[in-house]
């Protein structure tokens, strides 16, 4: 079965064709960040307008690829849920055209869910799993018994880590985005130079959840009171030390959360998942059976839309044409093990 995913939910309008799940037969990105750069930011507007004006070439683009004509498409599926309400209806509403044009199944896909199952095209792992979703959005600790079933443990109490290396990056005029520059400039920097503080969570409230807004704020603001009084002020020792702290918070959490629930496998994904210390903590928890996705599945991208609308598919699950766009995160359920 070869399924057709659109993602056009923030600044990359990316169309893929994947086989079967596990068989990547295109996987087509347009950045926009060049557009966005001069504002430091995405600006909803803008992508939404690039949308529109690329997503027919993007969807050519990806059926050349593949090799493939559109009457080959046997489903179209597409991110619709959640992200820029105006970005999303560009690709929701073209893929709805689309399939009750070829009167094939149409299936709306949870951007959240998709990160979460990214690792699983390449490198599948049993059930359950503990997800870790590390992305500009979101950031969200969860036990995963099926592609489907989430029991999210923990989340960001404030800012996502990604908009955490977003905003330092653009406050000190690192460069954009920020988390590939701040990655960049920490492999050359001292990780000690600063000694952030991480957050001071009340435990039986927040046993898995994370907070970065204070790092951010001591990382913009704060940079002499947490300095060690000698190394240099650089964007290599503020990089790397920002980074250091915000893996650290994050990696606290995840190792509770793999102590509480026994669980000893776990997929990590999301745009910050390709950060490389975040990697290589990951890599390094013993007894641990790690999933991550390539780099080009880290950050947003078609393949793993259509990577999962093929698990539902097979399961004789799909959408009704009135389903529509929604920023706003749905359907999870906050439970405790
Ligand atoms: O998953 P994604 O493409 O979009 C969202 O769903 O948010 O993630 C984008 C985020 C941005 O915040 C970007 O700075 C961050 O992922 N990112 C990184 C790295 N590459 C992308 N953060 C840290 N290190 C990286 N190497
Ligand atoms: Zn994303």
């Amino acid at each position: 079965m070869k399924v057709l995913g659109i993602e056009t939910s923030c600044d990359e309008c990316s169309v893929a064709v994947v086989e079967d799940g596990v068989s990547i037969l295109s996987n087509i990105v347009a950045t926009q960040i060049e557009l966005h750069t001069p504002y430091q930011g995405v600006v909803p507007e803008i992508a939404s307008r690039l949308h529109t004006e690329w997503i027919s070439q993007v969807v050519q683009s990806a059926l050349n690829e593949a090799d493939m004509v559109v009457a080959d498409i046997d489903a179209v599926a597409v991110t619709n849920r959640p992200g820029l309400l105006g970005s999303l209806l560009v690709g929701v509403n073209f893929a709805k055209g689309f399939a009750a044009t070829l009167d094939v199944p149409f299936i709306g896909i949870d951007h959240i869910r998709a990160h979460l199952y990214a690792s699983q095209i390449e490198h599948p792992l049993d059930y359950p799993y503990l997800g870790v979703l590390v992305s500009g959005g979101h950031t969200v600790i969860c036990k995963v018994n099926g592609y489907d079933d989430i029991d999210v443990l923990g989340t960001t109490i404030d800012d996502a880590i990604g908009e955490a290396f977003d905003k330092v990056a653009k406050h000190h005029g690192f460069g954009y985005p920020g988390g590939v520059v701040i990655d960049r400039l920490a492999k050359n920097g001292d990780s000690k130079a600063f000694l952030f503080p991480g957050p001071a969570l009340q435990k039986g409230n927040h046993p898995y959840d994370v907070s970065y807004s204070g790092l951010k704020t001591a990382v913009i603001n704060q940079l002499d009171q947490f300095w060690d009084g000698t190394s240099a002020k650089s964007p290599e020792n503020i990089a790397a030390s920002f980074q250091r702290t915000a893996i650290v918070i994050l990696m606290k959490r995840v190792r509770k959360a793999l102590d509480d629930t026994g669980l000893t496998r776990l997929a990590v994904g999301g745009g910050v998942a390709a950060n490389s210390l975040l990697r290589s903590e990951m890599k390094a928890l013993t007894g641990i059976e790690v999933a991550f996705p390539s780099m080009e599945l880290c950050t947003d991208n078609g393949a793993m839309i259509a990577g999962l609308a093929y698990r539902y598919l097979v399961d004789g699950i799909t959408s009704d044409l009135s389903v529509t766009a929604s920023a706003r995160v749905t359907a999870f359920k906050k439970t405790y093990p």
